[in-house]
């Protein structure tokens, strides 16, 4: 596994394992004892996909010593401001059955998130919590919250693949010092990625698959990703990236297939606000 080195000083694993919908009882400490296995070190849960007690099963299953795990996982909208997220922290860990995360982030842009991050520094503090980040945040945000705060955002995790590549987000939050990571680095299989031409073409060329590709792709851009499957192959095939690397005129292509738009709303919309702001327990039918 390779590593990037964040504001803190903390090293964070370049590819992880997302769990968002993988909330089976069975299939879920599975998958995430299989990602493990497979060579993962990165898992990426939330309090709203309503699995932390699955993961923390399949890490528990595993067996993985814990300073050898990097955890992450988010507060919700619901759990905005000082209180809340303070309660929501420790209901993470419990639920996970850890004594700490090495990253907590604010999910989504919207209310008291000067309070959420209050609780967020406290717990940093107390050793709850390794490193504090954000996603979904507008660059603008992201700096606002830096610059009145003791501690600055290690982290944006925004949605990045090659339908909407956010080359301008990404220079910016590396200038300024804040790592990208992305979600849904395979654009969770919209308009038929996985067989594009030019990705497949690719892929070929390397004796690859094309999640393996759009994966590599975003580790050459210094930008760490977490990749969903629920398939014990295609969980060991997304992982395996380390032993290709695409030349410039490959990174030139995929670059040509930046559509600027992306699975998920626009955030600075209100009625992404409106929207996201109803679900208060699970993301079950958010889609
Ligand atoms: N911060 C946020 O707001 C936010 C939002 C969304 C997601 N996330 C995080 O980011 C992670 C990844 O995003 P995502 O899960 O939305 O989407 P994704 O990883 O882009 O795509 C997942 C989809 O791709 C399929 N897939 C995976 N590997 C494949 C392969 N090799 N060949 C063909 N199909 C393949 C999966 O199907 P199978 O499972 O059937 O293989 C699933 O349908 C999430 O799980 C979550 O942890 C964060």
């Amino acid at each position: 596994m390779e590593f990037f080195e964040l504001n803190d000083g903390n090293k964070m694993p370049a590819v992880g394992f997302g769990t968002y919908k993988l909330t089976d009882p069975v299939e879920t400490p599975k998958a995430v004892d299989a990602a493990i296995n497979a060579g993962y070190r990165l898992i990426d849960t939330a309090r709203v996909y309503s699995n932390e007690s699955l993961v923390g099963q399949g890490i528990k299953q595993n067996g993985i010593p814990r300073d050898q795990l990097f955890l992450t996982s988010k507060v919700w909208i619901s759990d905005n401001g000082y209180e809340n997220t303070k309660k929501a922290i420790d209901e993470s860990l419990k639920a996970l059955q850890l004594d700490y995360l090495d990253l907590y982030l604010i999910h989504q842009p919207y209310g008291d998130n000067y309070g959420s991050w209050r609780a967020m520094e406290e717990a940093q503090t107390a050793g709850k919590i390794k490193s504090l980040g954000v996603s979904n945040f507008p660059d603008y945000q992201i700096t606002d919250l830096a610059q009145f705060n003791k501690v600055k955002p290690a982290i944006n995790q925004i949605e990045i693949n090659p339908w909407n590549q956010e080359q301008a987000s990404v220079d910016y939050l590396k200038g300024y010092g804040i790592q990208p990571e992305a979600w849904a680095p395979f654009a969770q299989g919209y308009d038929h990625i996985f067989t594009n031409p030019t990705l497949k073409q690719i892929a070929d060329a390397h004796n690859k698959g094309v999640g393996q590709v759009m994966l590599r792709w975003l580790f050459q851009r210094g930008i760490v990703s977490i990749a969903k499957s629920a398939k014990p192959e295609r969980i060991k095939e997304n992982v395996d990236i380390f032993d290709f690397t695409l030349s410039d005129a490959e990174m030139k292509q995929i670059a040509a297939l930046d559509r600027k738009e992306g699975v998920s709303a626009d955030h600075t919309d209100p009625k992404t606000v409106l929207r996201l702001s109803q679900y208060t327990t699970n993301l079950n039918g958010l889609d």
